[in-house]
């Protein structure tokens, strides 16, 4: 990006949803400008086709969004937020929010707003950083003139996240600030002003006045950044990851003893959750990654003459998952079994290559893993973090054959989604039982003889397995 981005502007507001912003806006003698992450992006390049608008209007924005809303169309429905001073609606693919300029906007001690009007320095004034401040107006005799008091564009320039003001009072104004800096910081490949940074390190602990919704989606932006590590990273510097994320921070460190050291498990994790990233675009995939090694603090244990050791690391870890997940306000339900799954067998693969590669174990990994195969193989690669070239490429290549001999018995057994192909209520009917341990054990004994390889996934087979199985039990099929 150069200079010529001053002369650009009108790219940013060619849609015909600015014009006609300007023209009510003139017509009912208010000032109206577009401001914020749309100007940033756009001055960016970066793709924004459903990109959030946001109109500051000098004035009421309640008035100005209904007007504009009619002008468009009569179906338009206008939601006004009457507290806030804000209306928003959808138009052209886009949500467009139009605020009233605002002085301050929260009191010290809550996020609560405390309405005033402003003009425009006023706002840009109250705004995160510099890159966020800038405005391009809408107005008739600047249209298309860039308004931007802190020198956002050289920030812009030179890839920096700085606060327009005094950086300490930028984040007392909201502490899910410092949060958000690290966020873009991750997200564009910027760096963080040492000012900003600093005060950040200082006022770390008033992030616990912020709601846990509003933390998670910005830990969310970062996962989902192109390097999360580097969100991560200054997530630790800052001293924000021990307040908001204990778990991960405690992973930070390495212990030493008789010259036996282990790798440093936050250092590690990094480098996972960068290595899943680069293959996947999944939320929960990333989260697996920065959960797998999670109770490698806990479960940590010295052993003389052989070295550290992280035993159950994946069981305990696994169980920690839902707990971590219900603080953050993360959903409950598939996603939060997906990633318990993920790191409850993300060692399983790679034992599974060390060892000699049997059908039962590969079926028995099928079984388990089932439909989220695919994801666990690319965690349990991705976990290969070792310096030595060597043990990295014979992991790797042993790694193939365990995809080989997976796609073969997937093949063969068909054994992702599976079912025994006798079900409990059949069992019930055949030896005329009640619903009970007993019915369960049967059930359980042919899954077992077909992971096993005893029998082939198989009706009949399955049958007379069944008959041999409930005969030692001294059950006979009933005659019905
Ligand atoms: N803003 C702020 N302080 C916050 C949140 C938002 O000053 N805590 C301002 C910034 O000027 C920001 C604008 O409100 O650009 C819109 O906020 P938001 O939609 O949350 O973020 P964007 O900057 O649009 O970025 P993204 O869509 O990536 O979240």
């Amino acid at each position: 990006m150069n200079k010529l981005s001053y002369l650009n502007m009108n790219r940013c507001i060619s849609d015909n949803i600015f014009t006609l912003i300007s023209d009510f806006a003139q017509k009912s003698g208010v000032e109206a400008y577009v401001i914020g992450g749309y100007v940033r992006d756009c001055l960016l390049g970066r793709k924004n086709d459903k990109k959030d608008i946001d109109i500051l209007v000098r004035g009421s924005g309640i008035d100005l969004a209904k007007k504009v809303a009619a002008g468009i169309s009569s179906k338009i429905k206008v939601t006004v937020y009457k507290n806030f001073g804000t209306a928003m609606f959808r138009a052209g693919g886009h949500i467009i929010e139009f605020v009233g300029a605002r002085k301050e906007s929260y009191s010290s001690d809550s996020r609560k707003p405390l309405v005033e009007d402003g003009n425009l320095e006023d706002d840009q004034n109250r705004r995160d950083f510099t890159i966020n401040a800038m405005a391009i107006s809408l107005n008739k005799e600047s249209y298309g003139q860039l308004i931007d008091p802190f020198k956002g564009i050289e920030d812009l320039e030179k890839k920096i996240i700085r606060t327009p003001l005094e950086p300490g009072r930028t984040f007392s104004d909201d502490p899910l600030r410092m949060l958000r800096a690290i966020r873009f910081a991750s997200q564009l490949g910027f760096s963080i002003h040492p000012d900003t940074f600093e005060s950040i390190k200082e006022n770390a602990g008033r992030i616990s006045i912020v709601s846990y919704e509003r933390i998670t989606t910005e830990l969310n932006k970062i996962l989902m950044s192109p390097e999360p590590s580097r969100g991560f990273s200054l997530l630790y510097d800052s001293k924000l990851l021990e307040i908001i994320l204990p778990e991960v921070y405690m992973l930070k460190g390495v212990d030493k003893k008789e010259k036996h050291g282990h790798k440093d498990n936050f250092d590690h994790t990094m480098q996972v959750v960068d290595n899943v990233s680069q293959k996947s675009d999944s939320l929960w995939l990333r989260w697996a990654a920065l959960l797998h090694d999670i109770a490698k603090p806990v479960t940590k244990k010295y052993i003389e003459g052989t070295g550290w050791t992280f035993h159950g690391h994946e069981f305990i870890g696994s169980k920690m998952v839902p707990g971590i997940f219900k603080r953050l306000k993360l959903p409950m339900g598939d996603s939060m079994k997906y990633v318990k799954k993920l790191v409850a067998l993300h060692l399983r693969p790679i034992i599974l290559s060390q060892d000699s590669v049997t059908d039962s174990a590969v079926r028995r990994l099928l079984f388990d893993a089932g439909d989220d195969i695919d994801d666990l193989m690319m965690l349990c690669e991705a976990d290969i973090t070792s310096k030595n070239e060597k043990k990295i490429r014979q992991h790797l290549s042993n790694f193939r054959l365990v995809r080989q001999k997976l796609r073969e018995i997937e093949q063969k057994d068909h054994i992702r989604n599976f079912q025994p192909p006798i079900d409990g209520n059949e069992i019930i009917k055949m030896f005329d039982l009640k619903p009970g341990r007993e019915v369960g054990d049967l059930k359980d004994s042919i899954k077992e003889a077909i992971l096993d390889g005893i029998i082939p996934n198989e009706y009949e087979a399955a049958k007379d397995f069944l008959i041999k199985k409930a005969a030692e039990m001294g059950l006979r099929p009933s005659s019905g």
